[in-house]
């Protein structure tokens, strides 16, 4: 029998992908001649931005470190591409305020740049996502004991704002199986304050599909 691993990317890549997804498809259909539906829109990419910021952010100072701590130079790749996602995220954000500044035709056609670079941006990325679930997971369970990885994941988790946390879950409820959200529930559960854990319980319930919630509280009770 396989030794069950802690996969330390899997759950919010999963959330990350959906975020980037939905961004791309939303983009695709906005009619950037349409007041309201332009600004919708950019309010989807300015959280995406933020969320791709805060994710790397809190892999840089929870993972990384621990990791170079027993692998010096694994993580210097992944540390480029943290880089290149800044500067790519940089030119997005440009390209949003130029939208929010334009009128008329002007902004139609930076509409269809925004939905162009995005995806370009977006297949850098998944690049970036793959390498971090093999190659750096793969370091991970290489240099650290199952609860010494348990226990970096709780870390990074503290780092949360609390402020953020419903936030993240709703996307993570919104993007994982059955595999992924219940232990993280089950986590908190055994974890939170009472009255935390059943509010996460409760939001869980409401994101969650309900063929998805019943399992979820099949395996945690
Ligand atoms: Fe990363």
């Amino acid at each position: 029998m396989t030794q069950a691993r802690h996969y330390t990317y899997r759950a919010t890549h999963k959330a990350i992908r959906h975020l980037l997804f939905s961004a791309s498809h939303q983009v695709g259909v906005t009619d950037f001649a349409d007041d309201g539906v332009t600004a919708e829109t950019l309010e989807t990419i300015d959280a995406l931005i933020f969320v791709l910021w805060e994710h790397r952010s809190r892999e840089d100072a929870s993972i990384h470190p621990l990791l170079e701590s027993r692998a010096p130079g694994v993580t210097a790749r992944c540390e480029e591409e943290h880089e290149e996602d800044e500067a790519l995220s940089a030119e997005i954000e440009q390209l949003v305020a130029q939208i929010r500044s334009a009128i008329g035709d002007q902004r139609v056609a930076l509409g269809i740049r925004l939905h162009e670079q995005l995806n370009a941006y977006i297949g850098i990325y998944l690049g970036h996502l793959y390498r971090e679930e093999t190659e750096l997971q793969q370091a991970l369970w290489d240099n650290f004991t199952e609860e010494e990885l348990l226990a970096m994941s709780r870390e990074l988790v503290a780092t949360i704002p609390p402020d953020r946390r419903g936030y993240l879950l709703k996307v993570m409820c919104s993007s994982c199986g059955p595999d992924d959200i219940a232990p993280i529930l089950g986590g908190i559960k055994a974890n939170a304050p009472p009255e935390i854990a059943q509010r996460a319980l409760q939001l869980a319930e409401e994101n969650l599909p309900p063929s998805i919630w019943a399992k979820v509280q099949s395996r945690i009770g």
